[in-house]
């Protein structure tokens, strides 16, 4: 995930193949007396609906960025080590909804798809992970919508994260709405295995033996041994502030 979202204030931005996606999605009517005109309304529909993900994305990683800072000052820790972020793209949305059978509809996209806005944020330790859980979920502007534990309960694959859908109020200049987020947790070392194995058989179109998926899946627990011990480490040598 590279820090690709940004906020569109220009239809102009999309490119001709996103345009054809659009157009789908935002139900491009080809009857339409003024085609050019047609094609304005669909792009601007487009514009809204993804800056709605842009602007909850924002805040979302306003306040995460406001607790690094002050976990810095008043403990002198760094609860998190970096965040990066992406706006899933128009044609991933549109290759989502066909996965699920659905027909390509804005409706449809913000109706299932609440990995739009997606966050990920990679920490030292495992116990940090849960820490900014905490301190996020408390906050009065996030509301929990789901959570699946892979670091409790990893998949089969051996993927370990704690992933977060909240729900952030969002104000615009004439109404408030409420935008699902997706907030990805790991550790560096978590992260580096995810990166890895994302590429090797994650989205490998060829697959991999079962053999291979065993060794992925042996590192990644060799991985998280190594996690514990650095977090018993950190603990033994600097305590912690909350304890
Ligand atoms: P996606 O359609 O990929 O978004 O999956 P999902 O909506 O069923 O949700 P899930 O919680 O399974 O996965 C969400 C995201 O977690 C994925 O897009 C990946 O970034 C990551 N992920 C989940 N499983 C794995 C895995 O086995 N390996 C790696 N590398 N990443 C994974
Ligand atoms: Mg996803």
């Amino acid at each position: 995930m590279s820090d690709k979202y940004r906020v569109v204030l220009a239809k102009e931005d999309f490119s001709p193949d996103e345009c054809e996606l659009i157009k789908q999605l935002a139900g491009f009517d080809e009857n339409a007396p003024d085609q050019k005109a047609e094609l304005d309304r669909c792009l601007y529909d487009y514009l809204v609906f993804q800056n709605n993900y842009v602007f909850a994305s924002k805040k979302i990683r306003t306040d995460l960025e406001i607790l690094e800072l002050d976990y810095r000052v008043k403990y002198e820790h760094r609860i998190l080590k970096s965040i990066d972020g992406r706006i899933k793209s128009v044609k991933s949305i549109c290759g989502k909804l066909e996965k699920k059978n659905l027909p390509l509809t804005l409706a449809n996209a913000s109706a299932v798809l609440s990995d739009i806005a997606g966050i990920r944020v990679i920490c030292h330790y495992m116990r940090d992970i849960y820490e900014i859980k905490e301190r996020l979920l408390a906050q009065d502007n996030v509301s929990l919508i789901k959570m699946a534990d892979y670091i409790q309960n990893p998949k089969p694959s051996g993927y370990r994260s704690l992933h977060l859908i909240v729900s952030t109020s969002v104000h615009l200049a004439n109404q408030n709405l409420e935008v699902p987020v997706e907030i990805q947790l790991r550790t560096v070392a978590m992260d580096s295995w995810a990166g890895l194995e994302h590429v090797l058989k994650y989205k490998n179109p060829n697959g991999v033996s079962d053999e291979i998926s065993e060794q992925l899946s042996d590192c990644a627990d060799v991985i998280s041994d190594t996690d514990a011990k650095m977090q018993e480490i950190y603990r033994s040598l600097f305590g912690r502030h909350s304890e």
